[in-house]
């Protein structure tokens, strides 16, 4: 059933390519420059008089949910909170009219998640689960269903599921801005051809993937990780550090790039891997002084670049490439190789990758 793979995490980090293309399927239109979600139950209407999104979710899903945060932000213009469900009862939220809950879980079971919900429906928030398990109990609870359709995930560590629930996010967000006419329609053409080549490049990821294991041998034994990433892959850095920490049990950071001149310089040695997202946006001036920084102590730069960047090379120990794309869907592509990094680690290491020690697929209790 692992279909000639070692471990369902390695099997399931290459069903990315089908799983991503899945969870599009009749949901995009490149020639219309349109997003069809029948399942959002929402008239283009409702989606002009939202005024704040209120994300809910724990673990690999609230990372998912950070980039979210900025997705609808940025191309809607609507105001979002995001929410670790453990914390959300206990901080007392002020829930505004016009508000949608949307609770991202793979699993659709995971208690606080389920918590957080009922505390937010209590006030008549519609809420809009995100979730890859069909009849699972979050899907009895919220308003409406976006199912990620990546197949079953059997590996403890979330990879297919994480990566699909950006695709819906990202669909969605662009979704509110063409009803809130942030976007144009030609512009969501371009994005939907983007993002239509992002499992082919993900394939052309996973075919490098000797590079990545190279490197991963090469850190194996480091006591500390650090991952470092700027927007809209500041998610993806704090993604790369759980996935190597649950299943590597390094010690693993994420930080975001300009918060670690603020205090975690402090723990950089001579050597310590410091895994930096450097591909092309925005920020990437910044990013290039964050590695410097890095650089001037001593530590040892693993930075993921366009493969097109000839710059880097100057400045990184490392380099481990993605193909191109835009800076906007660049996460689907970065967060493949972290996975990659993360699997190869703790397959140096000889660890239990699918079954990681205190670890369960779904977290049942608060
Ligand atoms: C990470 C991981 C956990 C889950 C978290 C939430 O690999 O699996 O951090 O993401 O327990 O689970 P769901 O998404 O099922 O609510």
């Amino acid at each position: 059933e692992k279909a000639g793979y070692e471990h369902f995490m390695l099997k399931e980090i290459h069903e990315q390519v089908s799983a991503i293309h899945n969870t599009l399927a009749g949901k995009v239109s490149e020639l219309e420059g349109t997003i069809d979600l029948k399942e959002l139950s929402m008239t283009d209407e409702e989606i002009r008089k939202l005024s704040r999104v209120q994300i809910l979710a724990c673990g690999t899903s609230w990372h998912a949910g950070l980039l979210g945060k900025y997705l609808f932000e940025q191309l809607a213009g609507i105001h979002c909170d995001i929410d670790i469900c453990s914390e959300y009862r206990y901080r007392s939220p002020v829930i505004s009219d016009g508000t949608l809950a949307i609770a991202i879980t793979q699993s659709g079971e995971t208690a606080d998640t389920l918590a957080a919900v009922r505390e937010i429906m209590s006030y008549n928030c519609p809420t809009l689960a995100i979730t890859n398990v069909v009849g699972s109990t979050i899907t009895r609870e919220a308003n409406s269903v976006l199912y990620t359709r990546a197949g079953p995930e059997i590996g403890v560590a979330a990879t297919k599921t994480f990566s699909t629930q950006l695709t819906l996010l990202y669909i969605l967000a662009v979704k509110f801005a063409l009803a809130r006419g942030k976007l144009s329609p030609n512009y969501v053409k371009g994005f939907i051809t983007g993002l239509r080549k992002v499992p082919g490049q993900i394939q052309q990821i996973l075919n490098q993937k000797e590079a990545v294991k190279e490197c991963a041998e090469n850190f194996a034994h480091a006591e500390n990780y650090f991952f470092l990433g700027r927007h809209f892959n500041y998610p993806i850095a704090l993604e790369g550090a759980l996935k190597l920490k649950e299943i590597s049990y390094l010690h693993a950071e994420g930080f975001a790039a300009g918060e670690l001149k603020h205090g975690p310089i402090a723990l950089l040695e001579k050597g310590t891997p410091v895994v930096t997202i450097a591909t092309r946006g925005q920020t990437y001036d910044k990013v290039l002084s964050n590695i410097k920084e890095v650089k001037a102590r001593d530590a040892t730069v693993i930075a993921v670049a366009d493969n097109k960047d000839t710059e880097i090379g100057k400045y990184a120990d490392v380099v481990l490439t993605t193909p191109q794309t835009s800076e906007l869907l660049s996460p689907l592509l970065s967060v493949v190789v972290l996975q990659l990094l993360a699997y190869y680690t703790a397959l140096a290491r000889g660890c239990s990758i699918d079954k990681p020690r205190n670890l369960a697929k779904s977290v049942t209790v608060e």
